[in-house]
């Protein structure tokens, strides 16, 4: 029996990226649909859930992917209302890749120190990857600092992660030399989670740090989060601090997206968010 896979996306125009890392996660036939939203999903979700005996639900499986995490987040929730009892098939989120790329970062940290008790600071945290990461740094028992050029921004992150996953994230401004101090004062950890191609710490703001452990950048376009590493480091030690960089956390992201999209066909009723993905993770390390 084919593996179907339906690729629901908030965007006008679905993921090329999303689709290719599907087949190479082994569906075989990905079905892409656009502009999906919580209105609208009702009959596409009745058309997976309906259609396949029991035994062979799990050959039809649900991605939830788009530019917005909160459009995700809304949709993700309204597809699982419409499933009940046997009727349902697994779903994975992934909007712009958050899950997948936070995960992959988080576990490469927290594979290379412990993080528990430790302050981490999620750099222009706002956007759908440094939202994940700083939850899941915060699950894994870190003092999670999320930053945003703009203070409401930054809070409005914390509190859509309180609601999702009931972590305390704390809020701060990292928009210049004072602001970036103040956020890296006796922190053990960065996550880059910036734009592409925005550069947020010069090399003098990390290179001689003196609490600073590691640092991660998943940026992968010049110029890079953090002045003075390279996009392929991959545990590397600079100036006395283990680094990765965008490639060296994209490398297990490609290959856990992949993963998580195999585990979708292993049964019908997984439900793959941050706690699931990040899971998966950890396994492949
Ligand atoms: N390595 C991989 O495998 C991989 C995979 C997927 C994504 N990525 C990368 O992950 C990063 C995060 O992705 P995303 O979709 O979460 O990011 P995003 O939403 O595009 O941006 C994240 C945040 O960057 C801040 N920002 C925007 N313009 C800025 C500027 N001029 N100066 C300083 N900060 C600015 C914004 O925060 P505020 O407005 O709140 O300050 C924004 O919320 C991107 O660099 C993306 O390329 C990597």
């Amino acid at each position: 029996m084919k593996k179907l896979l339906y690729h629901f996306d908030t965007d006008a125009i679905p993921s090329v990226f999303d689709s290719v890392v599907a087949y190479d996660g082994g569906a075989d036939h990905v079905t892409q649909l656009a502009g999906i939203t919580p209105e609208n999903c009702y009959s596409l979700v009745e058309g997976a859930i309906y259609t396949r005996a029991p035994k062979h639900k799990k050959n039809t499986a649900l991605f939830v992917g788009g530019s917005d995490l909160a459009a995700g987040q809304e949709l993700f929730a309204a597809v699982q209302k419409i499933f009940f009892q046997k009727f349902r098939v697994s779903v994975m989120l992934d909007s712009n890749g958050c899950n997948t790329t936070a995960a992959a970062g988080v576990a490469l940290i927290t594979n290379s120190t412990d993080v528990k008790g430790k302050t981490a600071v999620v750099l222009a945290g706002t956007g759908p990857v440094g939202q994940r990461a700083a939850a899941m740094l915060a699950m894994n028992g870190a003092n999670v600092r999320l930053t945003s050029r703009k203070l409401d921004r930054s809070q409005q992150s914390c509190e859509l992660m309180k609601q999702q996953f009931d972590v305390d994230l704390e809020p701060m401004v990292a928009s210049d030399d004072d602001t970036i101090a103040a956020a890296l004062d006796s922190a053990h950890i960065v996550f880059g989670a910036g734009k592409t191609g925005i550069q947020l710490l010069r090399a003098d703001h990390w290179q001689n740090h003196p609490t600073l452990e590691v640092l991660a950048d998943v940026n992968t376009a010049p110029p890079l989060g953090f002045e003075g590493i390279d996009m392929m480091d991959k545990n590397e030690d600079r100036f006395g601090k283990r680094i990765f960089g965008g490639i060296g956390v994209g490398a297990l992201k490609l290959k856990l997206h992949r993963a998580c999209i195999g585990r979708l066909f292993e049964s019908n009723d997984l439900v793959l968010d941050a706690k699931e993905v990040y899971q998966t993770a950890e396994s492949l390390l």
